[in-house]
C-alpha cells in the first residue's frame, strides 16, 4: 500500500472566537490531484496555511510521509518537500527568468558544483526546466519575467519547485485571474507534475477547470468537509451547488422571490 505524500487527521483551526476550520481530513497520494472547492470564507486558505507551515492546527495531526509531524514555519514544510505557489507566484516583473528561477529556491536535492552567482547556469537550467514544460518562447534566461504571461509565470513557478524537488504542490488558485488559453498552459502544467509522482492539491473556484484535471474533490464550507468525491461522481450542476455551500442557492433563490414579491406590492 503506498502511504500518503500528506495526510490531514481531524485538524481544527480557532482564531479567537473565530473557527476558520472544524475537523477536517484530507490526503494526497504521488501522483493524484485533489481537487479543494470552496465560496470565500470556506477556510481553503487556512487550510492550506497549516499545510505549507505559516499555521499550526489548534487540534488535529499532521502527517508526512505517514510520519507525525508539526511543521514550525514555511520553511521546514519546503524542506520536507510540500511547495506552495500562490496566485501570484511571487514573481518579480523586472527580474530576469533566471534569477527568478534560483531566488529563494531551499534545494532539497544535491543539485552538483551549483554557485549562486552562477547566472549563466541559472539561465540555462531555468530555460531548459522551461522548455521541458512546454514554454519554448523564452529563449534566454535574461528575458525579464514581466514579458511573460500569467499563465506561463504559473509555469516557471511549478517547475522551480519541482526542480527543486517538491513532493506535494500545493496550488492556491493558479488559474482563477486567467483567459482560456493560459488556463490551458496551467493545467497541462499540472498534469505533467502528476505524471512525474508529484501530489497536487489544487485550489479553485472554477468547477470546469476542477473537473478537467481532478482525481478527487473535497469541497469545504464553513470550515468543515461538505462532500468528498471521486471523478465522475457528479454532475457540475451539484458541484456548483456544493461549492455554494448546499443549500446556499436555494436562500438565494428564496430571497429573490420575496424581493420579488415586495417590488410587486
Ligand atoms: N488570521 C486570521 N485571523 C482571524 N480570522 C481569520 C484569519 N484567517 C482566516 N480567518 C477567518 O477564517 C475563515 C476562513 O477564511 P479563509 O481560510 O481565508 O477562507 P477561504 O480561503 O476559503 O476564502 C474566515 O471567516 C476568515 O475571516
Ligand atoms: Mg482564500
Amino acid at each position: 500500500m503506498t502511504t500518503a505524500l500528506v495526510t490531514l487527521k481531524s485538524v481544527s483551526k480557532r482564531f479567537g472566537n473565530i473557527v476558520a476550520l472544524t475537523d477536517v481530513s484530507l490526503d494526497v497520494y504521488p501522483g493524484e490531484i485533489v481537487c479543494l472547492l470552496g465560496d470565500n470564507g470556506a477556510g481553503k486558505s487556512t487550510l492550506i496555511r497549516i499545510l505549507s507551515g505559516y499555521h499550526g492546527a489548534s487540534t488535529g495531526r499532521m502527517l508526512i510521509n505517514g510520519v507525525p509531524t508539526t511543521l514550525s514555519s514555511p520553511r521546514q514544510a519546503r524542506q520536507l518537500g510540500i511547495a506552495t505557489v500562490h496566485q501570484d507566484v511571487g514573481t518579480i516583473p523586472m527580474m530576469s527568468v533566471g534569477r527568478n528561477f534560483f531566488v529563494g529556491a531551499e534545494p532539497t536535492r544535491t543539485i552538483g558544483p551549483f554557485r549562486w552567482l552562477d547566472i549563466d547556469k541559472a539561465n540555462t537550467i531555468a530555460v531548459e526546466q522551461m522548455r521541458m514544460f512546454g514554454i519554448t518562447r523564452v529563449n534566454s534566461g535574461d528575458q525579464l519575467v514581466g514579458t511573460l504571461s500569467g499563465g506561463e509565470r504559473q509555469v516557471l513557478a511549478i517547475a522551480r519547485a519541482m526542480y527543486f524537488g517538491a513532493k506535494v504542490l500545493i496550488l492556491d488558485e493558479p488559474t482563477s485571474a486567467l483567459g482560456v488559453k493560459e488556463a490551458a498552459k496551467v493545467l497541462i502544467m499540472v498534469k505533467k507534475a502528476r505524471e512525474q509522482g508529484v501530489g497536487i492539491i489544487f485550489i479553485t473556484h472554477n468547477a470546469r477547470h476542477a473537473e478537467l484535471v481532478g482525481d478527487r474533490f473535497v469541497v469545504l464550507a464553513h470550515g468543515r468537509v461538505l462532500a468528498r468525491f471521486g471523478r465522475n461522481e457528479k454532475t457540475r450542476d451539484e458541484v456548483l451547488n456544493l461549492m455554494a455551500g448546499g443549500e446556499a442557492i436555494e436562500h438565494l433563490q428564496a430571497e429573490l422571490s420575496a424581493f420579488e414579491d415586495d417590488m410587486r406590492a
